[in-house]
């Protein structure tokens, strides 16, 4: 079976792409390669002897997804396609709601023009806001704190609504909560693109001598040891919860929303002491002032996953650090 993967050249995306050919799907992969480079199609192809079909396009191009949808007879979408650097998405808010929220719709447009009538959103931990209550179950109320994360609001309210509109449509919306290590290869990770806003990609260039010295952003949170937390989840256990989901729901209708984190927290120094001992190094660091918009704690209640998807985190923050310093310090530049 077919499936169309948007965004399949990104850090999440290409990952899927490896665990849905495992399990018997034939991913076809569209990106316009705004985050991600070409290479990537030679790592997927080194780690699992397959050639993937690779078109470059963006989700704006309604036509352009039609026409693949047609020429490569696409039942189901798995749609990874986004912007997500919550920084900029404050900067540039009309560009953050063009690519996510109006792509998504032209997306669903061509879907609909096309029959194709099933759908699994990269959603994000960002919907629920400022956490009311730890872990976080699926019935937390919804809101956000930045444009990114509302475009993650709307879009599933967008999915929502599909649903609702023509009973034999389905959508999942996966809210991921911080996706975390690389391909246990080495051959696959993630390379952001300038200074890493994220907390492990910032500490794996720090290992490899590109950064100084991690910036730890505020020590006086009401937290073990005062910096903070956050559920880290293995690239790997994310590629896989997709695959479980979509299997699960394939012969289903509506709309289903799962968390999916492994439901324990760890602080940034548990993580830069993880990280160290993992690529052998010291890792500099220094108490920095807390970042606009931070939480002091973060972590999934994924017991849903685990009961309707039969799925449930298999790895652990080891993992993710040794399988990161195994990715960063092959490819200390990313695949440029
Ligand atoms: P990524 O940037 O590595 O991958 C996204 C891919 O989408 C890139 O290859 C990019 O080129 C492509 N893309 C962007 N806009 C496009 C467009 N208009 N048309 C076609 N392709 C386009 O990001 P990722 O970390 O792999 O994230 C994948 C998804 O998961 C995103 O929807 C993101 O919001 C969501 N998510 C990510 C995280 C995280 O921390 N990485 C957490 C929660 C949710
Ligand atoms: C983790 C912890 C920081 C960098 C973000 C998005 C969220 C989701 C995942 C997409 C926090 C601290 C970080 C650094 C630090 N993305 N930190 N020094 O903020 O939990 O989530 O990515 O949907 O929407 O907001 O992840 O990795 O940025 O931060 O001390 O240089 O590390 O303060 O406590 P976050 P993160």
């Amino acid at each position: 079976m077919n499936v169309l993967v948007t965004g399949g050249m990104g850090y999440i995306g290409s990952h899927t792409c490896l665990a849905l050919l495992e399990a018997g799907f034939t991913p076809v992969i569209y990106d316009n390669l705004s985050n991600s480079s070409v290479k990537v199609l030679e790592q997927l192809k080194a780690i699992s002897n397959y050639d993937f079909n690779f078109i470059e396009g963006d989700i704006a191009d309604t036509a352009m997804l039609e026409s693949v949808f047609r020429d490569y007879n696409i039942p189901a979408v798995f749609h990874f396609a986004s912007l997500k650097a919550v920084g900029e998405s404050t900067e540039q808010p009309l560009r953050y709601y063009d690519n996510n929220v109006s792509g998504t719709l032209n997306l669903l447009t061509a879907m609909d023009n096309c029959g194709v009538k099933q759908i699994v959103f990269s959603s994000s931990a960002t919907v629920y806001g400022d956490p009311q209550y730890l872990p976080i179950d699926e019935q937390h109320p919804i809101s956000a704190t930045n444009p990114y994360g509302w475009t993650k609001v709307m879009i599933e309210q967008i999915l929502n609504d599909w649903c609702l509109a023509n009973k034999n449509n389905l959508a999942i919306s996966l809210r991921y909560f911080n996706p975390a290590g690389a391909h246990q290869s080495g051959l696959l990770g993630e390379s952001p693109n300038g200074i890493p806003n994220n907390l492990i990609p910032y500490i794996a260039q720090t290992a490899v001598g590109k950064r100084d010295c991690v910036n730890v952003f505020g020590n006086d949170y009401n937290t073990e040891d005062g910096t903070g937390v956050r559920d880290y989840i293995h690239i790997l256990d994310l590629a896989a919860g997709h695959v479980a989901a979509f299997s699960t729901h394939k012969e289903d209708n509506g709309s289903f929303v799962y968390n999916l984190g492994t439901g324990k927290g760890y602080s940034v120094l548990e993580i830069i002491n993880a990280f160290s001992s993992s690529a052998k190094v010291k890792i500099n660091y220094q108490f920095a002032p807390r970042r606009t918009g931070d939480i002091a704690s973060n972590y999934a209640d994924s017991s849903l996953a685990e009961k309707k998807l039969g799925w449930q985190a298999q790895l652990n923050i080891k993992s993710m650090t040794d399988d990161t310093w195994r990715w960063q310090s092959k490819y200390p530049n990313g695949l440029e």
